[in-house]
């Protein structure tokens, strides 16, 4: 009976010990945007897109559309019609990285605050600013 318990402590010892090594990097996610501040393209939603290559390392000039990439991101999401400003939520530009959304583009997600933002920028009228 004692050997038992011996093995069973040394197991829940072990099963705890690979609970706590499984740590996450500490990612800060910067505050989600308040309703009322102006959204940039090129300062805030642009890089979005290129920054640490999340989404332009497979949308790039030439490779798969739209592209990304700084420059030319706002002339193709308009090109393609990604934006609806009569219902933001389902502009293609929002809704295919949207992380609420598990039904399509499942291999990257914007963050939530990236989904806020890209949200806001629409919902202001999606200008080139
Ligand atoms: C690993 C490669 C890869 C990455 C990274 C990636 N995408 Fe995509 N994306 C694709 C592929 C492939 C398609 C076309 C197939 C599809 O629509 O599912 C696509 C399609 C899209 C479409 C739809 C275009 C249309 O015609 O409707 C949008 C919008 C889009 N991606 C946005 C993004 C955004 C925003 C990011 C970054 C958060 C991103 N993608 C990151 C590969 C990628």
């Amino acid at each position: 009976m004692k050997k038992q318990y011996y093995f069973l402590t040394i197991v829940f010892l072990l099963f705890m010990y690979g609970l706590s090594s499984c740590t996450y990097d500490n990612v800060v996610e910067p505050a989600p945007p308040s309703p009322t501040d102006t959204i940039s393209f090129s300062q805030q939603i642009e890089p979005i897109f290129n920054t640490g290559n999340n989404c332009t390392s497979c949308h790039t000039t030439g490779v798969q559309a739209p592209d990304l990439t700084t420059g030319n991101a706002y002339t193709s999401i308009m090109n393609m019609n990604l934006v609806n400003i009569a219902s933001p939520e389902t502009s293609l530009i929002y809704w295919h990285a949207d992380p609420a959304n598990t039904s399509s583009h499942t291999w990257k997600k914007y963050t939530p605050t990236q989904a806020a933002l890209v949200l806001l920028w629409i919902q202001q009228g999606a200008k080139d600013n």
